[in-house]
């Protein structure tokens, strides 16, 4: 019986919390592909954020039901689903500050993330086309892969609309960070609560690249390569595991609250707050990387300053001359297939 007092006082603050952020800040989060295998946990998720007020879900199928299932959960936001017919898009983006987009399709076993990108280049260009119009100024959280030439995409489409803002344009990478931090904890044994591996570059096999020494590890030989390659290449554990199912869904969709819910802090006025994130930026623009991924400090209006790469070793320095040559040709193929299929 004490432990139900217990927890029913804990979640009677917390929804006290939710009621007084809400009130004070009313936030719109649009979730674009809300009814598939990362859109709804990440839905859910975002239900359960006291810093949401008003939580709209698309999809080209579904999303009605997964918000009415969501909607039932005793949190303060109001969820709404909307469809393809009608105004949904429009209906959808109207107001919201930060839009999420999980839409396309996953990779099965023996497909890289660029395998995707005939697909999914067209569903990210027309979701960000009807962002542009609709909800202009919004923070886009760009999930949709291959990340490192659909946030390319999304930023031909928003300067073709004349409403680009490098500040609000974020290709997500935190589950990079998230893997990274949690393998690092089984191999020494540490808590991962603690760990926050650097991770720079892109999302997708050796653009990704771990800085281990920023946070005072020294692998060696096999060790080192094991550890790179596993968080290069961790995606595609879950890929195999899956077998044709699908890709990372659930820890992808904790990595894309874990981002929104920086971004909604930052907004709110909490200083400091740092995520990893692929953004415009000016770090390799002299070596034709217009977006690489480092950590960033986030502010009320998105990017307030991002951080340089830091010190790295040799081994980590190879790392980052191989992830600029693919990071180059990602960029330059998101780029040019907006000029080709604006
Ligand atoms: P899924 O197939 O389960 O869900 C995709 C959803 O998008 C479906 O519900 C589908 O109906 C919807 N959709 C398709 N076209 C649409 C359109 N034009 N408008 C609105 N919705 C549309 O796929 P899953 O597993 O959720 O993955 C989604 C994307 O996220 C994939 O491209 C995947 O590669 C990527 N991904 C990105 C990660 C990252 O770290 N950034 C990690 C894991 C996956």
């Amino acid at each position: 019986f004490a432990a139900r007092q217990v927890s029913r006082s804990a979640f009677g603050l917390a929804q006290r919390r939710a009621v007084s952020a809400s009130a004070s800040n009313a936030t719109k989060v649009a979730v674009l592909g809300s009814t598939g295998g990362i859109g709804q946990p990440l839905s859910l998720l975002l239900k359960l954020n006291p810093r949401v007020s008003e939580l709209a879900l698309y999809d080209i199928v579904g999303a009605p039901g997964v918000a009415a299932d969501i909607s039932h959960i005793n949190t303060k936001s109001n969820v709404k689903g909307y469809s393809p017919d009608g105004d949904g898009l429009k209906g959808c983006l109207s107001g919201a500050e930060i839009v999420l987009v999980p839409a396309g399709v996953p990779r099965k076993p023996g497909m890289t993330r660029d395998d995707l990108f005939n697909t999914n280049a067209s569903i990210v260009r027309d979701l960000a086309k009807a962002a542009a119009e609709h909800c202009p100024d919004a923070a886009m959280l760009i999930i949709s892969n291959p990340v490192n030439s659909t946030v390319a995409i999304t930023r031909e489409v928003f300067k073709n609309k004349g409403v680009y803002n490098p500040k609000k344009l974020f290709g997500v990478t935190t589950l990079d960070v998230v893997r990274a931090s949690r393998f690092i904890s089984q191999h020494k044994n540490t808590d991962p609560a603690n760990e926050n591996i650097v991770v720079v570059g892109g999302h997708s096999g050796q653009t990704i690249v771990p800085l281990l020494s920023q946070s005072g590890y020294s692998l060696e030989g096999k060790d080192l390569d094991d550890y790179v390659y596993r968080v290069q290449f961790g995606g595609d554990e879950v890929v195999k595991a899956k077998d044709g199912k699908g890709s990372a869904t659930l820890s992808m969709a904790m990595a894309g609250a874990r981002f929104a819910e920086s971004l909604l802090k930052a907004a709110q006025g909490q200083k400091g707050v740092v995520e990893p994130t692929y953004v415009d930026s000016p770090l390799f623009k002299d070596q034709g990387c217009d977006f690489f991924a480092s950590n960033v400090t986030l502010g009320p209006n998105g990017v307030e300053e991002i951080h340089p790469v830091g010190k790295v070793t040799d081994h980590e320095q190879g790392l980052l001359d191989k992830c600029l040559v693919d990071l180059k040709g990602n960029i330059e193929k998101g780029t040019n297939w907006v000029k080709e299929n604006p």
